[in-house]
């Protein structure tokens, strides 16, 4: 089975290239499962009701979070009857939404699991504790078992994705906006990358406007942070392949292009 992930799709820019590039994407690597994060979708913080429809439309499968899953106030209002969207699981008991989802691929029931670190983020419930309780749920019904681990540190990405070694098929980090180039096949079989990267303005920081990010870094004051609507843009993600029959992978490989860099179909 081969997955498509795509990473963090970040505001209107972000979302353009999704839908101008997924048909292509699809059309030449033949996944049979597409996931996107979602979480800063919506003007760089969140998702709404209309753009998680829209990236359902035009070929996702799934949408996975993080730690800006709450940003925009109506998510309360559809998230729970979002049968395709996952948050992270580990947020205190009673957030809407849930942290695992299961999907039918060609008679395979693939699950996706999305859990956010701790380490230079709100300290919220332990995600290996959590890891272990929903991989042994998950176990019971299928072999495959997919990962978005949202986590700032690559020591924390690393950690969980060695703890789960061969009871997953893949655990892949978002967060960075910044794709990693240590995609690999760990001994037992799970496929890693540490972060896949972002989807959207190539010229921001980490997908918003410059001077305000550099301005917050010169003066420490709040400031307003805008995601770069205009400009060039890119795309990541990563391709995995699983033998349906261990749920083990054979191959992780990066996808990345950019204005200077391009896609050829
Ligand atoms: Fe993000
Ligand atoms: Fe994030």
């Amino acid at each position: 089975m081969r997955i498509l992930f795509i990473g963090d799709i970040v505001g209107s820019m972000g979302r353009e290239q999704l839908q101008s590039y997924l048909p292509k994407l699809k059309q030449k690597y033949q996944p049979q499962l597409t996931i996107v994060n979602g979480e800063n979708a919506a003007a760089g913080k969140g998702i709404t009701e209309k753009i998680y429809k829209q990236f359902l439309d035009w070929g996702a499968d799934i949408l996975t979070m993080g730690n800006h899953t709450f940003d925009k106030k109506e998510i309360f209002d559809f998230i729970d009857d979002a049968k395709k969207m996952v948050r992270p699981a580990n947020l205190p008991e009673g957030t809407p939404g849930k942290g695992i989802a299961y999907v039918n691929v060609n008679g395979n029931e693939v699950a996706i699991i999305n859990l956010q670190g701790r380490t230079f983020l709100p300290p919220i419930d332990d995600p290996f504790r959590m890891a272990d309780q929903l991989v042994e749920e998950a176990s019971k019904r299928t072999n495959l078992i997919f990962v978005d681990f949202h986590a700032e540190a690559t020591s924390e990405k690393l950690a969980l994705a060695w703890y789960l070694d061969g009871r997953i098929s893949a655990l892949v980090g978002t967060h960075t906006h910044v794709q990693t180039t240590d995609n690999r096949i760990l001994d037992r079989g799970t496929a890693y990358i540490s972060d896949v990267g972002m989807t959207g303005p190539y010229d921001g920081i980490i997908g918003t406007d410059r001077e305000a990010v550099i301005k917050k870094f010169l003066t420490q004051l709040p400031v307003r942070f805008e995601t770069v609507a205009s400009g060039k843009s890119q795309l990541s993600g990563v391709i995995i392949d699983i033998d349906v029959k261990t749920g083990q992978s054979t191959k992780i490989n990066r996808l990345y292009f950019n204005d200077e860099q391009p896609f050829f179909n």
